[in-house]
């Protein structure tokens, strides 16, 4: 069956692009932006609130607007028996390669050194680090974690990969569990998180975890805020532990404008721009995942309420 009638929450942003997009795939669909007590087929939300949600009415499934669900933790128990899909991809891979793949080449040609030479005006010259020899994690192997870490291989870095099952991909060392985790960051002189925000990821990134890379590691951070405890990414960086941290990601934002990571010398900032959703592809993913679910069918991306993901 086609789609006849979608409701899009923008979590505060703005609907119109989304509503363009789908009426551009699907003609004659009505696109709400309220709940108006009409059947929709289904939702596309970023972080709806709960009244938002009471409001909606029976939809017989629930989109999330991007790839990851945190947002829709707290109403996931609300949701039992309705599925809710994650976006996969859809132009989003390609973003967080080149992300990674500029944080990793910026480490490994001394970017933020130079920078910092440029600015007190210092003419002085580093050893060169081949790429072979400047290893790489790449925490979450997922729809986008996969792709990182495959490009990053492809580029000549050793990649060392990290999952809750453990994923075979070619050119990529493996691990899983928190000894694997230790393993894969204990030579990592780059750390890419692209873990999903779960129970058991939240405050992953500790004094004890970041201190398991080597001196003068780079870490960044794709994924969420909330994966890391600040206070201590911010003692590792004032003891010259982590070199740097590239920061695309905050618990809360936008940052304020008073946060001291704003003029740390140590950190890049980015206003969660890693990889942005492209309304035209995920509309289309949406529509055809809703005809597969419709068809009974298996789709990509469903999350499971338990694992959080
Ligand atoms: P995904 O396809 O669900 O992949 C998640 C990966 O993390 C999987 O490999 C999964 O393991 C692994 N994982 C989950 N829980 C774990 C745990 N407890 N321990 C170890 N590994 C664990 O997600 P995705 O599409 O790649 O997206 C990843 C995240 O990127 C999103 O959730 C979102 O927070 C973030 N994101 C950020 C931006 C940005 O602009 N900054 C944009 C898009 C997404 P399995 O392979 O075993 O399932
Ligand atoms: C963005 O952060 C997303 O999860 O798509």
């Amino acid at each position: 069956m086609s789609v006849r009638r979608v409701i899009v929450c923008a979590g505060g942003g703005d609907v119109a692009p989304w509503r363009a997009a789908f009426e551009a795939l699907v003609p004659g669909v009505e696109v709400l932006d309220t709940p108006d007590g009409r059947g929709c087929d289904f939702a596309a939300v970023w972080a709806p609130s709960r009244a938002w949600l009471a409001a909606l009415g029976p939809v017989r499934a629930v989109f999330s607007l991007g790839a990851g669900v945190d947002h829709l933790a707290p109403v996931l128990d609300a949701l039992r028996g309705v599925p809710v899909v994650r976006i996969e991809d859809a132009g989003m891979a390609d973003q967080m390669v080149e992300c990674a793949m500029l944080a990793a080449l910026s480490t490994q040609r001394r970017a933020h050194t130079y920078a910092a030479q440029q600015r007190s005006s210092r003419w002085e010259k580093h050893p060169v680090i081949a790429r072979a020899a400047m290893p790489v994690a790449v925490l979450g192997l997922g729809a986008l974690g996969g792709p990182v870490a495959r490009a990053l291989a492809d580029f000549g870095y050793p990649v060392q990969g990290w999952s809750r099952r453990l994923r075979a991909i070619e050119g990529v060392r493996c691990f899983a569990g928190r000894e694997g985790l230790r393993e894969a960051l204990s030579t990592a002189m780059v750390a890419v998180n692209l873990l999903p925000l779960t129970d058991a990821t939240r405050a992953l990134f500790d004094r004890e975890v970041l201190g398991w890379m080597p001196r003068g590691a780079t870490f960044v951070n794709l994924a969420r805020g909330a994966h890391v405890v600040d206070d201590d990414l911010r003692a590792l960086l004032e003891a010259g532990h982590l070199a740097h941290a590239v920061l695309d990601v905050f618990e809360r934002e936008p940052l304020d404008a008073q946060s001291p990571w704003w003029t740390h010398p140590a950190v890049t900032i980015t206003p969660h721009i890693a990889a942005r959703s492209i309304p035209e592809a995920c509309a289309a993913q949406m529509v055809e995942k809703f005809a597969r679910l419709d068809a009974g069918l298996a789709v990509g991306g469903l999350v499971d309420p338990d694992a959080g993901y």
